[in-house]
């Protein structure tokens, strides 16, 4: 795998997800449902989730091997081993086991109504010693110039110096690091510098860059552009607007052309950085990695990534990417 690096190219050994606060997704669908009632649901589907993970099931779904890592709880690693069982042609299991249970989260589709409710718990997995043992982990299993993306909710900020020696754990053997977090978090490591990627979206970014921005290609490139001293690549996500690509070889904004009411509004994010990471291991440079990136994050959103094969969502979803200013 090959990536263009400004006007380097550098070979990427395998693509690794880690994931720090990882959940099980339970998502259960009825039709019509009220506060105080009881009903039968249609359909409950259990799986393991959180950002990283998602992004490994989009990888998946592209035909891109890889390696999913990161925390999971003891309790139940074995249950996510063999719900993963089914990608294992194209996602190698490394998770790090830490003390208890994975948190459950739950989703309640009413499709009657057209409606989610999204219930949320806080993940207890990260603690000094789990991070140090994923630490070692990771020393043992990353390669020279492997990307590891670190996605999805940071830890408690007590364990901010945690945290960084994992990531600077990456870096130091020489990987590319991508992260896709929000918050004092990703403001903290964006400070830290030596980022290949981040991928923030406008109200991410907003806050990141402590400015109320407008949703437009042009104020949102400035903004990112004054990153580039601690990040290489920065990818702003504007929802069903695109995205802006900015680099240090250029500035790019991309968007699908056509429009269609969104099936899902999360977990676009994580397709559109899998699209991104595939074509980019595939050799393509940043900017050409754009349009698979906006077809993979919107192939997500129209729920194209359940129905067809990513050739066939990628082939049915126009894009049209429009250079802004060379640099
Ligand atoms: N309603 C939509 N219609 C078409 N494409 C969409 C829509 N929403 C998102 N996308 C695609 O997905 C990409 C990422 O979406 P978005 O900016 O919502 O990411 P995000 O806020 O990081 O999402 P999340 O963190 O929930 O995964 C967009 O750049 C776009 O390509
Ligand atoms: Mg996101």
């Amino acid at each position: 795998m090959i990536v263009a690096h400004g006007a380097l190219v550098r070979i990427i050994g395998d693509i690794k997800t880690i994931g720090l606060s990882p959940c099980w997704d339970t998502v259960c669908r009825v039709r019509g449902i009220e506060w105080g009632q009881h009903k039968l649901v249609d359909s409950t589907t259990v799986r393991p989730a959180g950002k990283a993970m998602n992004i490994s099931r989009a990888l998946a779904w592209m035909g891109r091997r890889h390696t999913a890592a990161g925390l999971w709880g003891g309790e139940d690693i074995r249950q996510a081993e063999r719900a993963l069982r089914a990608l294992r042609q194209w996602v190698r299991l490394a998770l790090t086991e830490a003390p208890g249970a994975t948190r459950r989260n739950v989703t309640v589709v009413d499709t009657l109504n057209r409606r989610e409710m999204h219930l949320r718990n806080v993940s207890e997995l990260a603690t000094g010693a789990s991070l140090k043992r994923l630490g070692m982990h990771l020393r043992t299993m990353v390669r020279r110039a492997d990307a590891c993306v670190f996605a999805g909710m940071m830890p408690d900020q007590l364990l901010a110096a945690d945290v960084d020696r994992v990531i600077q754990t990456c870096r130091a053997k020489g990987a590319a690091v991508a992260v896709d977090t929000s918050g004092p978090a990703l403001q903290r490591i964006v400070d830290g510098g030596g980022l290949w990627l981040i991928k923030p979206n406008v109200a991410e970014l907003c806050e990141l860059v402590g400015q109320d921005l407008a949703d437009r290609a042009a104020p949102l490139a400035k903004a990112a552009a004054g990153l580039l001293e601690n990040v290489e690549v920065v990818l702003v996500t504007r929802g069903a607007g695109g995205a802006v690509l900015v680099t240090r070889d250029g500035v790019w904004q991309g968007r699908v052309v056509g429009r269609r009411k969104a099936a899902y509004t999360v977990g676009c994010g994580d397709y559109f950085l899998a699209g991104f990471l595939d074509a980019v291991a595939a050799g393509k440079t940043p900017a050409e990695a754009l349009a698979p990136a906006l077809a993979a994050g919107t192939a997500r959103a129209w729920s194209l990534a359940e129905t067809t094969t990513w050739q066939q969502a990628y082939q049915a979803i126009a894009t049209r990417i429009t250079p802004i200013s060379g640099r």
